[in-house]
């Protein structure tokens, strides 16, 4: 059951733009919108804040089962509601992996009455588990390594990924890199330099696998989201396919903000995959958000302890946090005239919510879900790991200063994080897909 609560006076996000006026949720929904709308539950002035939809992140590692001295579900959705985050999805890549319906129910029996934001968990693609593949229902959709990452899912034979994409109804995601080219050009760590990851784990290798995964998705008709895309060349070949709705993309705040010129002084903090590379390919995917080729944005929060980032290159494993620190890298992008309000609901709440089936998520409109997130964007503060709500307690952007925080996240018209901290006893839901015309 849902809260009820009204903002006041706020900059309303609105699917058609961004219009002051007054915003009640009932019952956990979104009741009216308009000015001096009758009032229901706490009344909020929202007089000089911008509301949003609630924040969708696509793609988080919470860690659990498994690594959970690195992030559990409580701990990895308090920083995702604290970054103004409502609903999350979360990788398959745990210990044990999530292959099979047990695995999945055990997550969501995990989630329930403990993460503070709604959630969805992905099924992990195996070798052969092609059965789980083929009844999967109600999960945002199948997740497929094709290049080895962190954790033991890969997918790389030709035949298997062929049956996976034959076989499955809902969603496939894929992490494109090309297992076969990463095993070749790893003969290129010469030294523990993690200048070299981009280098070894180069555009052509995310490229080649992006490809196949187009012609996989091509050739079955299934609906295909290429994860974290990193390259200019994987915009471009996304750019010149038909606008079909059957392969849709994502871009993450690390590679529109960071580039490896950084690999100098951050070292293997920034280590992930898809690598950081070069500044080119941030322009490159800046220019296929706003162009409408790119759909959305994720933030493939990975966190790993500084211990574990400590070790030397080659040692060190990949990955970075990032729930708790994407929409305010985003508001401060707005107010450096880079992007607007509109294309942040775009991106971050209709994006996710149109890519994966979301019922009832991602917009401002009569009828949705109250989920909303609250945002000032005058406010400045700095960025500092020992403040975040992550267990790893660090950030790639340490000491950034960025204008435009998250002031109330709000879960069915119940706050979930106020005046900088989590309220005890407002939990998420699990996410509902609608079927995207799997046949
Ligand atoms: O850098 C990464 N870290 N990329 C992945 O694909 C997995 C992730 C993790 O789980 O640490």
């Amino acid at each position: 059951m849902g809260g009820s609560i009204t903002f006041r006076g706020a900059e309303l996000v609105l699917p058609g733009g961004v219009e002051a006026g007054d915003l009640v949720i009932e019952d956990g929904r979104i009741a009216a919108i308009g000015a001096g709308v009758a009032p229901r539950g706490e009344v909020v002035d929202a007089r000089g804040l911008a509301l949003l939809p609630g924040v969708i992140d696509p793609q988080v590692h919470f860690r659990e089962p498994g690594p959970t001295h690195k992030e559990d579900l409580a701990t990895g959705s308090a920083a995702a509601a604290a970054g103004g985050v409502t609903a999350f999805l979360e990788m398959p890549n745990t210990d044990p992996p999530t292959t099979s319906r047990t695995a999945l129910e055990d997550k969501l029996r995990r989630a329930a009455g403990r993460a503070t934001a709604h959630y969805g968990f992905f099924l992990g693609a195996t070798p052969d588990n092609f059965d789980e593949v083929a009844a999967a229902r109600d999960v945002p959709g199948i997740k497929i390594f094709m290049g080895s990452s962190t954790g033991t899912l890969l997918v790389d034979d030709e035949a298997a990924l062929d049956r996976h994409f034959a076989v499955a109804r809902v969603p496939i995601a894929v992490h494109a890199e090309d297992e076969a080219r990463l095993r070749e050009r790893k003969r290129l760590l010469t030294a523990p330099d993690p200048a070299l990851h981009p280098v070894i784990r180069d555009e052509e290798a995310a490229l080649i696998a992006t490809r196949r995964a187009i012609a996989l998705a091509e050739r079955h008709r299934r609906r295909l989201h290429v994860l974290h895309l990193s390259t200019a060349e994987e915009a471009d070949l996304l750019r010149r396919r038909p606008r079909d709705g059957l392969v849709t993309s994502e871009t993450l705040p690390q590679f529109l903000f960071l580039d490896a010129r950084l690999y100098a002084t951050l070292g293997t903090r920034l280590q992930m995959n898809p690598p950081v590379r070069e500044a080119r390919h941030g322009e490159a995917l800046w220019a296929a958000l706003l162009d409408g080729t790119i759909d959305c944005l994720a933030t493939d929060h990975a966190p790993h302890t500084l211990e574990e980032k400590a070790r030397p290159y080659g040692e060190a494993p990949s990955g970075m946090p990032g729930v708790e620190t994407s929409l305010p890298l985003m508001l401060d992008a707005v107010s450096q005239g880079r992007c607007t309000l509109r294309h942040i609901a775009r991106w971050m709440c209709e994006g996710p919510a149109r890519c994966y089936g979301l019922v009832g998520k991602g917009r401002l409109e009569v009828g949705y879900d109250g989920d909303v997130t609250l945002v000032d964007l005058k406010r400045a503060r700095v960025v500092r790991g020992d403040e975040l709500f992550t267990k790893v307690k660090w950030s790639p952007f340490e000491g950034w200063t960025l204008r435009g925080w998250p002031v109330m996240t709000v879960l069915r018209g119940r706050p979930v994080f106020r005046d900088g901290a989590i309220v005890e006893g407002v939990f998420g839901e699990p996410l509902h897909f609608a079927s995207l015309s799997q046949d």
